[in-house]
């Protein structure tokens, strides 16, 4: 029988009814206008939400309240089980290099959990580097066009303020190109510059992998009981990466814990900054509760360092919203890592009317974005403080202490 996850043709929504209990209003800009705003409660029922076959994850309350005309969601109070077959041999896929052609790359080669599961570069170096995070340097192929997405959250992709989500249509990468995690898992895989190389053609590659998989008895044995039979498919491979990535959460950041009651959580800069945040605009498109839209939108950020041909993202220069949650750890930031300071992507709005990228017209900009207002000092702090309140440093770091293949676990570094 082929369980999980090849064809989980479950819709997978997950149905948080939201009341906005708390609406606070302010026009003048320096207003902190918060005093309304103490008590978020907002009531949802509580849930359980199959991810793949035999994986649960329990869903907590979603909370949200209404501030400066912008809604604001906690993230699910989630408690994760990790120890599912599934979930348990996807975390030794993970950091096993054994997916790599030349067998020296994992998953966590650029997710590492030290760096929120991103890789601390500006792009990704992929098979033939040596070293780690930003000491890397890379090989012959050189270096991935992008910037490392962090895992954390991931299985909340798509998701929005009413707690809605789809696992198998949740927009992956910065372009969106891909849509699920179990699908997303095999793309690194067969990827050039990311774990293929040169030796293995993207023809051979997936029977490549299949047989390494399946001659070993160790892994066998796993694919046998995860998903109960003895046949091994990328289906299955990809599901079980998913199940692992979906366990690593991040969701009791000081905001998590201040909507779910805590008014402690917060400090009086990190509220303004909320309140500065929602009336400047900034959750026209990171709203909901990873604070993105999960859409493209065309901000004219220029090229990353070093690229020979320009990034145009979708097509049209138009980038996903990243989340905004546990910035403190995935610097440097935008799709090509192009600042490595907060500060200096903070600054980067201040002035939405001139694009930075020769490719991208002033008028192409999104208009969203065009009518951000200027952010004078204070409120570029605040809302800083703020975001310092969406990071969660109490997220799984552990990795195996051996992976199936004998090789060196997280790759050969
Ligand atoms: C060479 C570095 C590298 C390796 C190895 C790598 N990744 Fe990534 N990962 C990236 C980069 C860079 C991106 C963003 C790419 C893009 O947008 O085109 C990314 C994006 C992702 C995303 C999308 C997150 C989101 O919010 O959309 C997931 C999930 C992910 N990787 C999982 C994996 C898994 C699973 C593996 C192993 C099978 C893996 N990665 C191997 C560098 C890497
Ligand atoms: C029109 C939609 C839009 C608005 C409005 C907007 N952003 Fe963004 N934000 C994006 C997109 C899209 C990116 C990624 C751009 C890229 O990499 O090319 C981004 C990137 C970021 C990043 C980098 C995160 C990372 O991990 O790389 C931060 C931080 C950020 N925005 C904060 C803000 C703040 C603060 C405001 C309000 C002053 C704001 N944004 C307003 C769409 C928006």
């Amino acid at each position: 029988m082929n369980s999980a996850g090849s064809q989980p043709a479950r819709a997978l929504l997950l149905i948080a009814i939201s009341h906005l209990l708390v609406s606070c209003s302010s026009e003048g800009e320096d207003d902190t206008a918060l005093e309304s705003a103490t008590e978020p409660v907002s009531e949802t029922d509580t849930d359980t939400v199959p991810i793949s076959t035999d994986q649960t994850i329990s869903f907590g309350t979603v909370r949200t309240i209404e501030m400066n005309g912008v809604v604001f969601a906690s993230l699910p109070e989630a408690e994760v089980n990790a120890d599912t077959a599934t979930a348990q041999l996807g975390r030794l896929l993970f950091w096993d290099p054994v997916l790599s052609a030349d067998m020296d790359t994992a998953c966590a080669t650029c997710h590492l959990p030290e760096f929120g599961y991103s890789d601390g570069r500006q792009r990704s170096a992929g098979t033939g580097g040596v070293g780690t995070g930003p000491e890397r340097n890379p090989g012959q192929i050189g270096q991935v066009q992008r910037n490392a997405q962090t895992i954390l959250n991931t299985v909340w992709n798509g998701i929005n303020e009413l707690g809605l989500f789809d696992t198998e249509t949740a927009p992956m990468f910065w372009d969106s190109r891909v849509q699920g995690l179990a699908n997303q898992a095999l793309e690194p895989i067969r990827s050039r510059e990311e774990m293929r190389g040169d030796n293995i053609s993207l023809e051979n590659i997936d029977a490549e992998i299949l047989s390494r998989l399946s001659g070993n008895a160790e892994y066998q044995s796993l694919f046998d009981t995860a998903f109960g039979t003895s046949e091994i498919t990328m289906a299955h491979v990809g599901q079980a990466l998913a199940d692992y990535q979906s366990t690593l959460v991040a969701n009791n950041a000081p905001f998590d814990r201040w909507m779910r009651g805590d008014a402690d959580a917060m400090s009086e800069q990190q509220l303004d900054g909320m309140a500065q945040f929602a009336q400047t605009g900034c959750a026209d498109c990171h709203s909901g509760p990873m604070f993105s839209d999960f859409d493209t939108h065309v901000l004219g950020v220029r090229e990353a360092n070093g690229l020979d041909t320009p990034d145009s993202g979708d097509g049209s220069f138009a980038f996903r919203t990243p989340t905004l949650r546990q910035l403190e750890f995935t610097g440097p930031y935008f799709h090509g890592g192009q600042d490595n300071d907060l500060d200096d992507v903070v600054d980067f709005y201040d002035n939405p009317n001139n694009s930075e990228n020769p490719n991208v017209a002033n008028n192409q900009l999104d208009q969203d974005f065009r009518d951000l207002p200027n952010i004078n000092n204070n409120r570029r702090n605040a809302i800083e403080a703020f975001l310092g309140a969406l990071n969660d440093g109490d997220f799984d770091q552990s990795r195996p202490a051996r992976v199936p293949s004998g090789l060196p676990v997280g790759g050969a570094l």
